[in-house]
């Protein structure tokens, strides 16, 4: 579904919901990253894109004046509410803790709301590495911007959703997800300077490439521990190596530090400098449509990922050999994991001519390796969070 249809479908949904039309609609998009992984929590650059995948809320004031805020999701049976006179916490379900950070924010900041009926649908796969998260996250402030009428800076709303999944959905995410859901730009990747916040619109419009995604629909939870654990071993190369983040070490410089971490630690900032140097040159290639030199440090990322960072899994490994197979005589120019990874899927860039075919062999491929259905698909750079009811 595109977003008017979308629009469309939650209005009639929430009808059927509260018995009455909804007042406001707003929605955020997923976001495939192209390269820069597990970078943005090191001060590092990604390379992100949002993508035709959106969770969409519709809301309006409750009938009854109280101070209630009743979230509702199409895809869960029970409802998740905010009662807006006592202290928000984490509670379940564990689903409603990405909209309740969202309110926080928004009463942090001084904000006044009222109560509220939401309904919300996502067409995000949950799971998949596409960041369902984040556009829950960013699609709430987004509502709320609309139902209180204070717009808040594109920039901080993406810290607003960060924090609430820090706070209210124990993750210590970094930045990446929550930007690029609140100011993708459609028709350009975003080349976004973790440190600094700030960005570089990347066009991608050569129509002779594509990008595709493909979901292992192999689940991953990154509230698991792995995640954290990543960022902690990455926190200690840098304080052991005596800088401030590991943004701030080239690859040189770390070989010759080598002896100040333990193996493991070594191999973990091996991937987070390496990665932070293929990213910036992917972003050239881009720039440039040099889609071979692009691709290939597509492939170095996935090997980083898996080897120095292990965070993995065999059905992406797996997806990852499959494109490798099919390799550039077949309109292959790259692919690796996207996201944080322990399943999830991975992104391939891809002949446009070559689209329809390439799916089809992952996707016989993936089934006879594995035994397990890939949902493979294709998505143009898509605009970020938006207003579209008000
Ligand atoms: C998750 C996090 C992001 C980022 C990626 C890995 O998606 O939410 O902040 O760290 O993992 O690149």
């Amino acid at each position: 579904m595109n977003l008017k249809e979308l629009t469309a479908f939650i209005a009639a949904e929430f009808r059927k919901t509260y018995g009455r039309a909804p007042r406001w609609i707003a929605a955020a998009p997923g976001r495939v990253n192209i390269i820069g992984e597990h970078t943005d929590y090191n001060d590092g650059f990604v390379v992100p894109m949002a993508i035709e995948f959106y969770t969409i809320m519709a809301a309006d004031q409750r009938a009854d004046g109280k101070g209630i805020i009743t979230f509702r999701s199409t895809s869960q049976p029970d409802a998740a509410t905010v009662n807006l006179s006592q202290l928000l916490k984490p509670a379940a379900p564990k689903w409603g803790n990405y909209p309740r950070g969202g309110v926080a924010g928004f009463l942090a900041r001084g904000v006044k709301l009222g109560g509220l009926d939401v309904l919300l649908h996502s067409t995000v796969p949950l799971g998949s590495g596409l960041s369902s998260s984040a556009a829950l996250e960013v699609a709430t402030a987004t509502l709320l911007e609309a139902v209180t009428s204070k717009t808040i800076d594109p920039v901080e709303k993406a810290l607003l959703a960060q924090k609430a999944e820090h706070d209210f959905a124990g993750v210590p995410c970094g930045i990446m997800d929550q930007f690029i859901s609140a100011l993708g730009r459609e028709g350009h990747l975003l080349l976004l300077d973790c440190r600094t916040h700030k960005t570089k619109l990347v066009p991608m419009s050569d129509p002779s490439v594509a990008l595709i995604i493909i979901n292992t629909n192999v689940k991953h939870e990154l509230s698991g521990g792995e995640y954290a654990e990543r960022r902690a071993q990455c926190e200690e190369a840098a304080r052991n190596l005596g800088v401030k983040s590991l943004r701030d070490m080239t690859a040189d410089q770390l070989d010759k530090n080598k002896g100040k971490l333990s193996e493991l630690v070594y191999r973990r900032a091996r991937h987070v400098i390496g990665e932070i140097e293929r990213t910036l040159h992917a972003a050239e290639g881009i720039r440039a449509s040099s889609w071979p030199s692009v691709g290939n440090l597509m492939y170095a990322s996935h090997t980083s990922l898996r080897d120095d960072y292990e965070v993995s899994c065999a059905e992406l490994d797996i997806v990852v050999e499959i494109a490798e197979d099919i390799g550039y005589k077949d309109g292959i120019y790259g692919c690796r994991m996207t996201g944080g990874g322990f399943g999830g899927g991975c992104v391939a860039l891809v002949k446009t001519d070559c689209v329809d075919a390439i799916t089809k062999k992952i996707a016989a491929d993936y089934k006879t390796k594995t035994g397990i259905e890939a949902s493979i698909f294709v998505s143009r750079p898509a605009a970020g969070a938006t207003i579209l009811q008000n």
